[in-house]
């Protein structure tokens, strides 16, 4: 029997979608507004959800208040306030996607689990706009 358990958590983040390789033309048809060279911001909502047996002694698949302080130590202090492009090393060479975004929570969490637990991550760029990554 497996049990998913999920916790929010948020962050404000400051970005720029575009390749240093491509000419400003071509970044301009691809990623639009989002090329702005002045950066532009997200209330990115974030979702992790941890998948897992029920441990017989605690009740619990995973203790809540551990994966709120991984969340906090490899999300919100590296990411909250932050320029993703500049400020972050994970996207020095990295377009700052949602789904970017997404896959490098996913690498940052997934080592601090349990490896019989999985992982899921959601993640909202905008209250519509949000992809999930699970590690396949
Ligand atoms: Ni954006």
């Amino acid at each position: 029997m497996k049990v998913t358990v999920s916790r929010k958590a948020h962050f404000n983040a400051a970005h720029r979608l575009y390749r240093k390789d491509w000419e400003h033309e071509k970044n301009d048809e691809i990623f639009g507004k989002c090329n702005n060279p002045n950066f532009h911001g997200h209330n990115y909502e974030l979702i992790v959800s941890v998948t897992g047996e029920i441990d017989k002694e605690t009740g619990y698949v995973i203790d809540m208040k551990v994966l709120k302080d991984i969340i906090k130590d490899e999300v919100e202090d590296a990411f909250d306030h932050k320029n993703l492009n500049v400020e972050v090393p994970e996207f020095q060479d990295l377009n700052p996607t949602a789904e970017n975004i997404a896959v490098v929570i996913y690498n940052k969490i997934k080592p601090k689990l349990d490896v019989k637990l999985s992982l899921e991550i959601t993640l909202y760029e905008t209250p519509r706009n949000f992809v999930s990554y699970s590690g396949n």
